[in-house]
């Protein structure tokens, strides 16, 4: 079996897995701070994906957000990169609206991306070169829109930081409206199908947009950092993805305010 069809497959089991597992009590820990939560069920599943994988293919390698991988230091063989649930807080709060994330590179390029919105029943999926779908529905190609036209994913608490928050607050004022769904993964799922034009967010993790950024590059649109600089898989980095005309529009945006250059760098390092 291709490891397309087969990452299909586990991911659909890991689903299951969850929903099964979500009717038992499970613990909820905070990690770095009270806000950043982990349950009994984020560390299960990882591990419940990983032993699937290495069970069916040994050689392969995977990082997963609750420890998997932590030595890989390269994108050598076949990279697996796993969230086995992408929206904690909404799964512990409201059961409902997290996925399971899942994006697979070999020797550095990008080769499938699988989101699985895990209560909603659906999955959105891409090989590289073969299109992008949400279930067996190919996706069509997105359409370019502009800022004022536009809804745009964003969280709001990037509009209250000091150097960044002016930024952020200027797209509120100018985009049509925004929306925040608590899952990277889904929001650019979302993106993907158009329901969004873009998304941006200021700080992910490869395990939160490695898929995603497949599935919207294989519907035509663009993900780089919200510099427009290209994103290295392996390091976390601030994420602009949309159609490839709001791309554009936000990148330009983003690169002429001085200020929010100086606190992405502050943040992310200075230019790769
Ligand atoms: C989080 C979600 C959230 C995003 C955070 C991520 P997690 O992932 O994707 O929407 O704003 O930055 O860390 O921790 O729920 O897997
Ligand atoms: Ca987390
Ligand atoms: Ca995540
Ligand atoms: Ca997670």
């Amino acid at each position: 079996m291709e490891i397309y069809e087969f990452g299909q497959r586990i991911i659909r089991e890991a689903g299951d897995f969850i929903k099964l597992r979500m009717k038992e009590d499970f613990k909820v820990d905070a990690k770095l701070n009270p806000h950043d939560l982990v349950t009994d069920v984020d560390k299960e599943t990882e591990t419940y994906i990983y032993e699937r994988i290495l069970e069916r293919y040994p050689d392969h390698r995977i990082i997963g957000e609750e420890g998997h991988g932590t030595d890989i230091e390269d994108m050598s063989g076949v990279l697996w990169i796993v969230d086995p649930i992408d929206g904690t807080l909404n799964f512990v709060h409201q059961l409902q609206n997290f996925a399971v994330s899942i994006g697979v590179y070999v020797d550095g390029e990008p080769y499938c991306g699988l989101i699985l919105d895990v209560m909603g029943g659906v999955l959105y999926h891409a090989r590289v070169g073969s299109g992008a779908f949400k279930d067996d529905i190919r996706l069509d190609e997105m359409r370019d829109t502009t800022l004022d036209r536009s809804l745009i994913g964003m969280n709001a608490n990037w509009v209250i930081k000091d150097q960044i928050g002016p930024a952020f607050k200027k797209i509120v004022e100018q985009t049509r409206s925004t929306r925040s769904y608590g899952s990277a993964a889904l929001e650019m799922a979302y993106v993907a199908t158009g329901i969004l034009s873009a998304s941006v967010f200021f700080r992910l993790h490869p395990w939160d947009y490695s898929a995603g950024m497949i599935i919207i590059d294989e519907a035509g649109g663009r993900t780089t950092n919200l510099l427009g600089e290209e994103i290295d898989i392996l390091k976390k980095d601030s994420i602009l993805t949309g159609n490839k005309a709001i791309h554009k529009e936000l990148t330009d945006y983003f690169t002429s305010d001085a200020a929010f250059i100086a606190g992405h760098r502050r943040v992310h390092g200075e230019k790769r």
